[in-house]
């Protein structure tokens, strides 16, 4: 897929993501390239008298809510969030899903089980069978991170301090990534949970599947995929134009 036919299924499926968004709602904000264009949708929304305020999930995500007029809340300033809407790096057909390309993972989560409902958003390429393309992110104290690398080994993984341009990567919270991949047969059901164990981690990019939908940009348009099984507080009404496939 060239990288402007990419660009546009994250922004169609933005789009349709946005036609969830309510006056007066508290929004989770997630982070990445498909999230910029749904702030930018947000943005345009408060133009038209559909005022919203947000959590963000970085810092990146909170100064472009900032530079598009979204007023950007912290936790502790809010008691619940309507809708939460973020990007994956890839989701199976269960809706179980790898987050954290980013480096957000741990706000992400937090966010995400804190919403009422959770949306996830995305471009085609980020469907799989099987989990286990993307490495799977672990958020790490930098406090003895070379101890939880280790560890990660003596489970059958593989674990790669995430670095960018030429230094360590530092998260918003402080903390280091290790970008964790496994030799065949491990599943990223198995080794999240055994990872999460280890005192140095505090969050990895394995998400259950929280949300009540995904919506998928295709070639055609916003394709949009019920999650059956996670009965959140639903919108009165369903986005306009798109398929709904129930699952
Ligand atoms: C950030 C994330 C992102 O949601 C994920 O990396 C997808 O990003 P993009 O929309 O740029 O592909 O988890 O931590």
């Amino acid at each position: 897929m060239s990288k402007n036919a990419r660009e546009k299924q994250k922004q169609m499926a933005a789009k349709a993501a946005a036609s969830y968004i309510r006056d007066k709602m508290t929004l989770g904000i997630g982070t990445g390239s498909t999230v910029y264009y749904l702030i930018k949708e947000i943005g345009a929304l408060g133009t038209a008298g559909i005022n919203v305020r947000a959590v963000v999930t970085s810092e990146s995500s909170r100064e472009l809510a900032i530079s598009c007029g979204i007023p950007v809340c912290l936790p502790e300033e809010v008691d619940h969030i309507d809708l939460a809407i973020d990007g994956v790096d890839e989701i199976d057909s269960s809706f179980y899903a790898v987050k954290g390309g980013g480096g957000a993972l741990l706000r992400e989560k937090i966010v995400a089980y804190k919403a009422d409902d959770v949306i996830w958003i995305m471009d085609e390429s980020k469907l799989v069978e099987r989990l286990g393309r993307f490495p799977l992110p672990a958020e790490v104290l930098p406090f003895a991170y070379t101890w939880a690398a280790e560890r990660i080994e003596e489970l059958g993984g593989k674990a790669r301090l995430r670095e960018r341009n030429g230094k360590i990567y530092g998260t918003d919270n402080g903390n280091y990534i290790l970008d964790v991949t496994f030799s065949p047969g491990i599943t990223y059901h198995m080794a999240a949970d055994k990872i999460r164990q280890i005192p140095e981690v505090l969050e990895t990019g394995y998400f259950n599947p929280v949300c009540s939908r995904i919506i998928v940009g295709t070639e055609w348009g916003a394709k949009e995929i019920v999650n059956q099984r996670q009965s959140r507080k639903r919108p009165e009404t369903e986005a306009d134009g798109t398929d709904d496939v129930e699952v």
